[in-house]
Protein backbone atom coordinates (compact mmCIF):
# COMPACT_ATOMS: atom_id res chain seq x y z
CA UNK A 1 0.00 0.00 0.00
CA UNK A 2 1.24 3.51 -0.79
CA UNK A 3 -0.11 6.33 2.37
CA UNK A 4 0.21 9.59 0.43
CA UNK A 5 0.85 11.79 3.75
CA UNK A 6 4.07 9.14 4.06
CA UNK A 7 4.83 8.57 0.41
CA UNK A 8 5.41 12.72 -0.29
CA UNK A 9 8.16 12.02 2.26
CA UNK A 10 9.70 8.69 0.62
CA UNK A 11 7.59 6.72 3.34
CA UNK A 12 5.74 3.28 2.93
CA UNK A 13 3.98 3.12 5.83
CA UNK A 14 4.16 0.64 9.14
CA UNK A 15 5.84 -2.49 8.31
CA UNK A 16 3.41 -5.15 10.21
CA UNK A 17 0.21 -4.54 12.04
CA UNK A 18 2.66 -5.17 15.71
CA UNK A 19 4.34 -1.84 14.82
CA UNK A 20 1.27 0.07 14.36
CA UNK A 21 -0.52 -1.24 17.55
CA UNK A 22 3.24 -0.17 19.57
CA UNK A 23 3.56 3.11 18.00
CA UNK A 24 -0.21 3.78 18.82
CA UNK A 25 0.43 2.64 22.06
CA UNK A 26 3.20 4.53 22.50
CA UNK A 27 1.41 7.87 21.18
CA UNK A 28 -1.26 7.26 23.77
CA UNK A 29 0.43 5.81 26.70
CA UNK A 30 2.21 9.15 27.85
CA UNK A 31 2.61 11.81 30.87
CA UNK A 32 -1.21 11.63 30.64
CA UNK A 33 -1.01 8.32 32.13
CA UNK A 34 1.82 8.38 34.89
CA UNK A 35 1.64 12.11 35.30
CA UNK A 36 -2.07 13.59 34.81
CA UNK A 37 -4.36 10.98 35.33
CA UNK A 38 -2.78 9.60 39.09
CA UNK A 39 -3.04 13.68 39.68
CA UNK A 40 -6.44 14.22 38.26
CA UNK A 41 -7.88 11.43 40.67
CA UNK A 42 -6.22 12.21 43.37
CA UNK A 43 -7.35 15.99 43.44
CA UNK A 44 -11.12 14.74 42.04
CA UNK A 45 -11.63 12.38 44.94
CA UNK A 46 -10.45 8.72 43.44
CA UNK A 47 -12.73 6.42 42.88
CA UNK A 48 -15.84 8.63 41.65
CA UNK A 49 -12.97 10.19 39.16
CA UNK A 50 -11.73 7.06 37.83
CA UNK A 51 -15.32 5.39 37.08
CA UNK A 52 -16.25 8.47 34.88
CA UNK A 53 -13.11 7.98 33.22
CA UNK A 54 -13.68 4.64 32.18
CA UNK A 55 -17.68 5.51 31.26
CA UNK A 56 -15.59 7.59 28.99
CA UNK A 57 -13.23 5.73 27.06
CA UNK A 58 -15.51 3.23 26.96
CA UNK A 59 -18.72 5.21 25.48
CA UNK A 60 -17.17 8.04 23.94
CA UNK A 61 -13.29 7.52 23.81
CA UNK A 62 -13.11 4.19 22.06
CA UNK A 63 -15.76 4.77 19.39
CA UNK A 64 -13.76 8.21 18.34
CA UNK A 65 -10.73 6.25 18.03
CA UNK A 66 -12.11 3.95 15.59
CA UNK A 67 -13.54 6.90 13.68
CA UNK A 68 -9.29 8.75 13.78
CA UNK A 69 -8.23 5.67 12.03
CA UNK A 70 -11.17 5.38 9.89
CA UNK A 71 -10.93 8.34 8.45
CA UNK A 72 -6.95 8.23 8.44
CA UNK A 73 -6.80 5.24 6.15
CA UNK A 74 -10.05 6.19 4.14
CA UNK A 75 -8.21 9.94 3.57
CA UNK A 76 -4.74 8.52 3.13
CA UNK A 77 -3.42 11.78 4.03
CA UNK A 78 -2.77 14.22 6.90
CA UNK A 79 -5.24 15.46 9.38
CA UNK A 80 -6.79 17.88 7.23
CA UNK A 81 -6.03 16.40 3.93
CA UNK A 82 -7.71 12.80 4.43
CA UNK A 83 -10.97 14.80 6.35
CA UNK A 84 -11.26 17.01 3.05
CA UNK A 85 -10.52 13.62 0.92
CA UNK A 86 -13.31 11.46 2.75
CA UNK A 87 -15.50 14.44 3.02
CA UNK A 88 -15.22 14.77 -0.88
CA UNK A 89 -16.15 10.84 -1.32
CA UNK A 90 -18.68 11.06 0.39
CA UNK A 91 -20.05 14.26 -1.39
CA UNK A 92 -20.31 16.82 1.22
CA UNK A 93 -18.84 20.17 2.21
CA UNK A 94 -15.03 20.07 2.18
CA UNK A 95 -15.51 22.49 4.84
CA UNK A 96 -15.39 19.21 7.42
CA UNK A 97 -11.61 19.74 7.56
CA UNK A 98 -12.11 22.24 10.28
CA UNK A 99 -12.20 19.40 12.39
CA UNK A 100 -9.13 18.66 11.34
CA UNK A 101 -7.33 21.92 11.80
CA UNK A 102 -8.61 21.96 14.93
CA UNK A 103 -6.92 18.96 15.49
CA UNK A 104 -3.88 19.28 14.53
CA UNK A 105 -3.54 22.84 15.96
CA UNK A 106 -4.32 21.28 19.28
CA UNK A 107 -1.48 18.44 18.54
CA UNK A 108 0.80 21.64 17.82
CA UNK A 109 -0.15 23.42 21.53
CA UNK A 110 -0.13 20.60 23.54
CA UNK A 111 3.27 19.68 21.87
CA UNK A 112 4.74 22.88 23.31
CA UNK A 113 4.02 22.39 27.05
CA UNK A 114 4.39 18.96 26.93
CA UNK A 115 7.83 19.00 26.01
CA UNK A 116 8.47 21.53 28.95
CA UNK A 117 6.83 19.01 31.40
CA UNK A 118 9.13 15.75 29.82
CA UNK A 119 12.35 18.24 30.60
CA UNK A 120 11.44 18.10 34.36
CA UNK A 121 11.64 14.43 33.52
CA UNK A 122 14.92 15.07 32.27
CA UNK A 123 15.89 17.29 35.04
CA UNK A 124 15.10 14.08 37.27
CA UNK A 125 16.86 11.50 35.58
CA UNK A 126 20.01 13.74 35.35
CA UNK A 127 19.62 14.33 38.92
CA UNK A 128 19.04 11.08 40.12
CA UNK A 129 21.16 9.45 37.71
CA UNK A 130 24.24 11.33 38.19
CA UNK A 131 24.40 11.24 42.36
CA UNK A 132 23.60 6.88 42.04
CA UNK A 133 26.52 6.67 39.24
CA UNK A 134 28.69 9.03 41.30
CA UNK A 135 28.30 6.72 44.37
CA UNK A 136 28.50 3.83 42.14
CA UNK A 137 32.10 4.32 41.02
CA UNK A 138 33.02 6.01 43.89
CA UNK A 139 32.17 2.63 45.57
CA UNK A 140 30.03 4.53 48.44
CA UNK A 141 26.83 3.03 49.33
CA UNK A 142 23.60 3.41 47.15
CA UNK A 143 22.29 5.91 47.47
CA UNK A 144 20.26 8.73 44.89
CA UNK A 145 20.56 12.10 44.84
CA UNK A 146 17.67 12.51 47.15
CA UNK A 147 19.14 10.49 50.00
CA UNK A 148 18.92 12.07 53.56
CA UNK A 149 16.96 14.92 52.21
CA UNK A 150 13.53 15.86 53.99
CA UNK A 151 10.40 16.51 51.81
CA UNK A 152 11.42 20.07 51.91
CA UNK A 153 14.50 19.83 50.27
CA UNK A 154 13.24 18.14 47.71
CA UNK A 155 10.87 20.21 47.15
CA UNK A 156 12.92 23.07 47.04
CA UNK A 157 14.74 21.23 44.35
CA UNK A 158 11.66 21.44 42.21
CA UNK A 159 11.57 24.87 43.20
CA UNK A 160 14.68 25.77 42.10
CA UNK A 161 14.32 24.04 38.83
CA UNK A 162 10.98 26.31 38.46
CA UNK A 163 12.75 29.46 39.42
CA UNK A 164 15.17 28.96 36.84
CA UNK A 165 14.57 29.73 33.35
CA UNK A 166 17.55 28.43 32.04
CA UNK A 167 17.55 25.13 33.40
CA UNK A 168 13.42 24.89 32.41
CA UNK A 169 14.36 25.66 28.80
CA UNK A 170 17.70 23.96 28.18
CA UNK A 171 15.77 20.18 29.71
CA UNK A 172 13.13 21.39 27.28
CA UNK A 173 15.28 21.88 24.30
CA UNK A 174 16.92 18.88 24.49
CA UNK A 175 13.94 16.83 24.92
CA UNK A 176 12.59 18.61 21.61
CA UNK A 177 15.80 17.88 19.59
CA UNK A 178 15.08 14.09 20.46
CA UNK A 179 11.97 14.57 19.39
CA UNK A 180 12.55 16.33 15.82
CA UNK A 181 15.52 13.63 15.37
CA UNK A 182 13.32 10.78 15.93
CA UNK A 183 10.30 12.07 13.53
CA UNK A 184 12.76 13.62 10.76
CA UNK A 185 14.20 10.28 10.43
CA UNK A 186 10.91 8.94 9.24
CA UNK A 187 8.03 7.17 9.75
CA UNK A 188 9.48 3.68 9.13
CA UNK A 189 13.15 4.59 10.49
CA UNK A 190 11.94 6.92 13.31
CA UNK A 191 8.64 6.44 14.63
CA UNK A 192 8.41 3.20 14.51
CA UNK A 193 11.91 1.99 15.47
CA UNK A 194 11.56 3.99 18.38
CA UNK A 195 8.21 2.48 19.36
CA UNK A 196 9.32 -1.09 19.01
CA UNK A 197 12.60 -0.12 21.46
CA UNK A 198 11.02 1.61 23.78
CA UNK A 199 7.53 0.51 24.40
CA UNK A 200 8.75 -2.99 25.54
CA UNK A 201 11.26 -1.53 27.76
CA UNK A 202 8.52 0.74 29.07
CA UNK A 203 6.48 -2.43 29.99
CA UNK A 204 9.25 -4.19 31.73
CA UNK A 205 9.88 -1.01 33.90
CA UNK A 206 6.19 -0.39 34.67
CA UNK A 207 5.19 -4.18 36.34
CA UNK A 208 8.79 -4.50 37.78
CA UNK A 209 7.81 -0.92 39.77
CA UNK A 210 4.38 -1.96 39.91
CA UNK A 211 5.63 -4.76 42.04
CA UNK A 212 7.99 -3.35 44.20
CA UNK A 213 5.12 -0.68 45.04
CA UNK A 214 2.75 -3.21 45.93
CA UNK A 215 5.00 -5.61 48.08
CA UNK A 216 7.01 -2.27 49.85
CA UNK A 217 3.97 0.40 49.99
CA UNK A 218 0.57 0.53 51.25
CA UNK A 219 -1.66 -1.32 48.37
CA UNK A 220 -4.68 -1.56 50.13
CA UNK A 221 -4.76 1.93 50.51
CA UNK A 222 -4.41 2.60 46.88
CA UNK A 223 -6.99 -0.16 45.66
CA UNK A 224 -9.25 1.31 47.96
CA UNK A 225 -8.58 5.06 46.94
CA UNK A 226 -8.79 4.52 43.19
CA UNK A 227 -12.10 2.44 43.81
CA UNK A 228 -14.27 3.39 46.03
CA UNK A 229 -16.02 6.35 44.64
CA UNK A 230 -17.77 9.18 46.40
CA UNK A 231 -20.01 10.83 44.26
CA UNK A 232 -20.17 13.64 46.33
CA UNK A 233 -17.11 14.59 44.97
CA UNK A 234 -18.66 14.39 40.70
CA UNK A 235 -19.23 18.11 39.75
CA UNK A 236 -19.54 19.60 36.64
CA UNK A 237 -16.16 20.45 35.77
CA UNK A 238 -14.65 17.43 37.26
CA UNK A 239 -16.69 15.50 35.07
CA UNK A 240 -15.60 17.58 31.83
CA UNK A 241 -11.70 16.89 33.29
CA UNK A 242 -12.14 13.10 32.91
CA UNK A 243 -13.83 13.45 29.41
CA UNK A 244 -10.65 15.84 28.70
CA UNK A 245 -8.32 13.58 30.24
CA UNK A 246 -9.97 10.13 28.35
CA UNK A 247 -9.45 12.59 25.01
CA UNK A 248 -5.83 13.30 25.98
CA UNK A 249 -4.69 10.09 27.09
CA UNK A 250 -6.36 8.01 24.00
CA UNK A 251 -4.34 11.05 21.64
CA UNK A 252 -7.70 11.62 20.31
CA UNK A 253 -8.59 14.65 18.34
CA UNK A 254 -4.94 15.85 17.93
CA UNK A 255 -3.69 14.95 14.62
CA UNK A 256 -1.88 11.89 15.79
CA UNK A 257 -4.13 8.87 15.34
CA UNK A 258 -5.56 10.10 11.49
CA UNK A 259 -2.43 10.78 10.58
CA UNK A 260 -0.86 7.37 11.98
CA UNK A 261 -4.49 5.60 10.53
CA UNK A 262 -3.31 6.82 6.81
CA UNK A 263 -0.19 4.76 7.45
CA UNK A 264 -1.61 1.30 8.15
CA UNK A 265 -2.25 -1.03 5.71
CA UNK A 266 -5.32 -2.26 3.94
CA UNK A 267 -5.09 -5.90 5.94
CA UNK A 268 -5.50 -4.82 8.61
CA UNK A 269 -8.53 -5.21 10.55
CA UNK A 270 -9.34 -1.46 12.46
CA UNK A 271 -11.82 -1.99 15.07
CA UNK A 272 -9.75 -4.73 17.05
CA UNK A 273 -7.06 -3.21 17.25
CA UNK A 274 -8.80 0.27 18.18
CA UNK A 275 -9.75 -1.62 21.49
CA UNK A 276 -6.38 -3.00 22.07
CA UNK A 277 -4.82 0.54 22.11
CA UNK A 278 -7.91 1.85 24.06
CA UNK A 279 -7.31 -1.20 26.51
CA UNK A 280 -3.32 -0.75 26.90
CA UNK A 281 -4.08 3.22 27.67
CA UNK A 282 -6.39 2.39 30.26
CA UNK A 283 -5.08 -0.79 31.83
CA UNK A 284 -1.32 1.76 32.15
CA UNK A 285 -2.94 4.52 33.60
CA UNK A 286 -4.61 2.15 36.46
CA UNK A 287 -1.60 0.35 37.10
CA UNK A 288 0.36 3.74 36.97
CA UNK A 289 -2.13 4.45 39.48
CA UNK A 290 -1.65 1.00 41.66
CA UNK A 291 2.14 2.19 41.04
CA UNK A 292 1.97 5.57 42.41
CA UNK A 293 -0.64 5.78 45.51
CA UNK A 294 1.12 2.80 47.38
CA UNK A 295 3.91 4.59 47.65
CA UNK A 296 2.32 7.68 48.63
CA UNK A 297 -0.28 6.56 50.94
CA UNK A 298 3.08 4.50 52.23
CA UNK A 299 5.09 7.44 53.50
CA UNK A 300 2.07 9.75 54.53
CA UNK A 301 2.19 12.17 51.43
CA UNK A 302 -1.24 13.88 50.24
CA UNK A 303 -2.95 12.11 47.43
CA UNK A 304 -4.56 15.40 46.04
CA UNK A 305 -0.50 17.14 45.95
CA UNK A 306 -1.38 18.11 42.02
CA UNK A 307 1.44 18.06 39.39
CA UNK A 308 3.83 18.29 41.82
CA UNK A 309 2.97 14.78 43.02
CA UNK A 310 5.22 12.98 41.23
CA UNK A 311 8.20 15.00 40.94
CA UNK A 312 7.85 16.24 44.65
CA UNK A 313 6.50 13.31 46.73
CA UNK A 314 7.70 10.34 45.22
CA UNK A 315 11.61 11.29 45.36
CA UNK A 316 11.14 11.17 48.93
CA UNK A 317 9.09 8.30 48.93
CA UNK A 318 11.41 6.04 47.21
CA UNK A 319 14.16 6.94 49.77
CA UNK A 320 12.74 5.71 52.57
CA UNK A 321 11.88 2.29 50.82
CA UNK A 322 14.79 -0.37 50.10
CA UNK A 323 16.50 -0.21 47.35
CA UNK A 324 14.41 2.69 46.63
CA UNK A 325 17.27 5.08 44.82
CA UNK A 326 17.74 2.95 41.94
CA UNK A 327 13.89 2.81 41.68
CA UNK A 328 13.75 6.43 41.52
CA UNK A 329 16.03 6.23 38.96
CA UNK A 330 14.44 3.95 36.60
CA UNK A 331 10.67 5.60 37.02
CA UNK A 332 12.12 8.30 35.64
CA UNK A 333 13.70 6.55 33.01
CA UNK A 334 10.08 4.77 32.65
CA UNK A 335 8.29 8.12 32.54
CA UNK A 336 10.88 9.40 29.52
CA UNK A 337 10.09 6.70 27.64
CA UNK A 338 6.89 6.96 27.66
CA UNK A 339 6.90 10.55 26.71
CA UNK A 340 8.98 10.49 24.18
CA UNK A 341 6.67 8.07 22.18
CA UNK A 342 3.54 10.53 22.58
CA UNK A 343 5.97 13.58 22.08
CA UNK A 344 6.61 12.18 18.63
CA UNK A 345 3.04 11.37 17.92
CA UNK A 346 2.28 14.63 18.55
CA UNK A 347 4.61 16.30 15.93
CA UNK A 348 4.27 14.04 13.42
CA UNK A 349 0.42 15.32 12.90
CA UNK A 350 1.48 18.88 12.01
CA UNK A 351 4.93 17.43 10.26
CA UNK A 352 2.67 15.15 7.76
CA UNK A 353 0.18 18.11 7.20
CA UNK A 354 3.40 20.43 6.32
CA UNK A 355 4.98 17.55 4.28
CA UNK A 356 1.32 17.60 2.41
CA UNK A 357 0.43 21.08 2.42
CA UNK A 358 3.70 22.90 1.56
CA UNK A 359 5.54 19.95 -0.11
CA UNK A 360 8.48 20.26 2.45
CA UNK A 361 10.90 18.05 3.06
CA UNK A 362 10.35 15.84 6.48
CA UNK A 363 13.24 17.31 8.34
CA UNK A 364 12.44 20.73 7.33
CA UNK A 365 9.18 20.41 8.33
CA UNK A 366 9.84 18.61 11.44
CA UNK A 367 12.11 20.91 12.34
CA UNK A 368 10.15 24.19 11.75
CA UNK A 369 7.13 23.02 13.66
CA UNK A 370 9.13 21.40 16.27
CA UNK A 371 11.16 24.73 16.69
CA UNK A 372 7.98 26.62 16.55
CA UNK A 373 6.61 24.79 19.20
CA UNK A 374 9.76 25.17 21.78
CA UNK A 375 8.94 28.61 21.69
CA UNK A 376 5.77 28.56 23.04
CA UNK A 377 6.97 26.16 25.46
CA UNK A 378 9.62 29.06 26.22
CA UNK A 379 6.35 31.18 27.46
CA UNK A 380 5.32 28.17 29.37
CA UNK A 381 8.47 27.84 31.51
CA UNK A 382 8.66 31.31 31.69
CA UNK A 383 5.42 31.44 33.52
CA UNK A 384 7.37 29.72 36.65
CA UNK A 385 9.27 32.72 37.29
CA UNK A 386 9.54 35.76 35.04
CA UNK A 387 5.77 35.50 33.96
CA UNK A 388 4.56 33.82 36.92
CA UNK A 389 1.71 36.68 37.53
CA UNK A 390 0.26 36.25 34.40
CA UNK A 391 -2.86 34.52 34.11
CA UNK A 392 -3.63 34.13 30.29
CA UNK A 393 -7.29 33.11 30.62
CA UNK A 394 -7.76 35.16 34.32
CA UNK A 395 -10.90 36.28 33.05
CA UNK A 396 -12.59 32.77 32.52
CA UNK A 397 -13.81 31.53 35.98
CA UNK A 398 -12.38 27.67 35.20
CA UNK A 399 -9.03 29.07 34.15
CA UNK A 400 -8.59 32.30 36.67
CA UNK A 401 -6.08 30.48 38.69
CA UNK A 402 -3.92 29.12 35.68
CA UNK A 403 -0.63 29.53 34.72
CA UNK A 404 0.77 29.80 30.98
CA UNK A 405 1.15 26.20 31.21
CA UNK A 406 -1.99 24.93 32.85
CA UNK A 407 -3.74 27.26 30.40
CA UNK A 408 -2.57 25.76 27.58
CA UNK A 409 -3.57 22.35 29.33
CA UNK A 410 -6.40 23.54 30.20
CA UNK A 411 -7.41 25.01 27.11
CA UNK A 412 -6.79 22.27 24.90
CA UNK A 413 -7.99 19.61 26.92
CA UNK A 414 -10.95 20.74 27.95
CA UNK A 415 -12.15 22.79 25.04
CA UNK A 416 -10.18 22.11 21.89
CA UNK A 417 -10.29 18.42 22.20
CA UNK A 418 -13.69 17.69 23.26
CA UNK A 419 -14.84 20.39 20.32
CA UNK A 420 -12.93 18.65 17.49
CA UNK A 421 -14.22 15.52 18.97
CA UNK A 422 -17.59 16.34 18.75
CA UNK A 423 -17.48 17.74 14.41
CA UNK A 424 -15.88 14.50 13.98
CA UNK A 425 -18.84 12.35 15.75
CA UNK A 426 -20.87 14.16 13.53
CA UNK A 427 -18.88 14.02 10.92
CA UNK A 428 -18.33 10.39 10.72
CA UNK A 429 -21.98 9.47 12.33
CA UNK A 430 -23.80 11.08 10.01
CA UNK A 431 -21.76 12.61 7.12
CA UNK A 432 -19.55 10.65 5.72
CA UNK A 433 -20.72 7.75 3.20
CA UNK A 434 -22.01 4.91 5.13
CA UNK A 435 -20.79 2.48 2.65
CA UNK A 436 -17.29 3.59 3.09
CA UNK A 437 -17.15 3.90 7.02
CA UNK A 438 -18.46 0.48 7.41
CA UNK A 439 -15.53 -1.10 5.13
CA UNK A 440 -13.03 0.54 6.65
CA UNK A 441 -14.15 0.16 9.91
CA UNK A 442 -13.81 -3.82 9.97
CA UNK A 443 -17.44 -4.07 11.80
CA UNK A 444 -20.35 -5.27 10.61
CA UNK A 445 -23.85 -6.42 11.86
CA UNK A 446 -24.69 -5.42 14.87
CA UNK A 447 -21.57 -4.49 16.24
CA UNK A 448 -21.20 -1.97 13.32
CA UNK A 449 -24.79 -0.63 14.09
CA UNK A 450 -23.73 -0.33 18.22
CA UNK A 451 -20.73 1.45 17.02
CA UNK A 452 -22.22 4.00 14.76
CA UNK A 453 -25.31 4.67 17.41
CA UNK A 454 -22.14 5.70 20.21
CA UNK A 455 -20.44 7.98 17.24
CA UNK A 456 -23.57 9.29 16.11
CA UNK A 457 -25.56 9.92 19.36
CA UNK A 458 -23.74 8.94 21.94
CA UNK A 459 -20.98 10.90 21.33
CA UNK A 460 -21.72 14.17 20.26
CA UNK A 461 -24.85 14.79 22.79
CA UNK A 462 -22.90 13.39 25.80
CA UNK A 463 -19.56 15.62 24.39
CA UNK A 464 -21.39 18.52 24.06
CA UNK A 465 -23.15 18.21 27.19
CA UNK A 466 -20.08 18.15 29.00
CA UNK A 467 -18.73 20.82 27.55
CA UNK A 468 -21.45 23.59 27.50
CA UNK A 469 -21.12 22.56 31.40
CA UNK A 470 -17.99 22.10 31.80
CA UNK A 471 -17.22 25.43 30.48
CA UNK A 472 -19.17 27.30 32.25
CA UNK A 473 -20.19 25.68 35.77
CA UNK A 474 -22.44 28.81 36.63
CA UNK A 475 -25.03 27.71 34.25
CA UNK A 476 -25.63 24.79 36.70
CA UNK A 477 -26.96 26.97 39.33
N1 LIG B 1 -1.73 10.47 24.98
C1 LIG B 1 -0.54 11.12 25.37
C2 LIG B 1 -0.36 10.95 26.87
O1 LIG B 1 -1.17 10.39 27.53
C3 LIG B 1 -0.51 12.58 25.01
C4 LIG B 1 -0.93 12.84 23.62
C5 LIG B 1 -2.05 13.60 23.36
C6 LIG B 1 -0.24 12.29 22.54
C7 LIG B 1 -2.48 13.82 22.08
C8 LIG B 1 -0.66 12.50 21.25
C9 LIG B 1 -1.78 13.25 21.01
O2 LIG B 1 0.60 11.38 27.42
Amino acid sequence: MVASAGAQAGEQGWSSRTAFILAAVGAAVGLGNIWRFPTLAGENGGGAFVLVYLVCVLLIGLPLMLSEFVVGRAGQSDAIGSVARVAEESRVSRKWRLFGGIEILAGFLILSFYSVVAGWVLYYIWLSGGDFFGNLFAGEPLRGAFSDMGQDAVSGMMGELFASPGRLIGVHALFMVATITIVASGVHDGIEKAATWLMPAFFFLLLGITIYGAFTGDFERALAFMFTPDFSKLTAPAINEALGQAFFSLSLASGALITYGAYVGREVNLAPTAATISVADTGVALIAGLMIFPIVFAVGLDPSAGPALIFQSLPVAFQTMPGGSLIGLLFFVLIFFAALTSSISLLEGPTAWAIDRFGLRRPAAAIMIGGGAFVIGIACALGYNVWSDVRPLGFWSIFAEADILDTLDGFTGKLMLPLAGLLMSIFVGWKADRRLVEMQSGLSGGLFLAWRFLVAWVCPIAVALILVFGLFPELLV
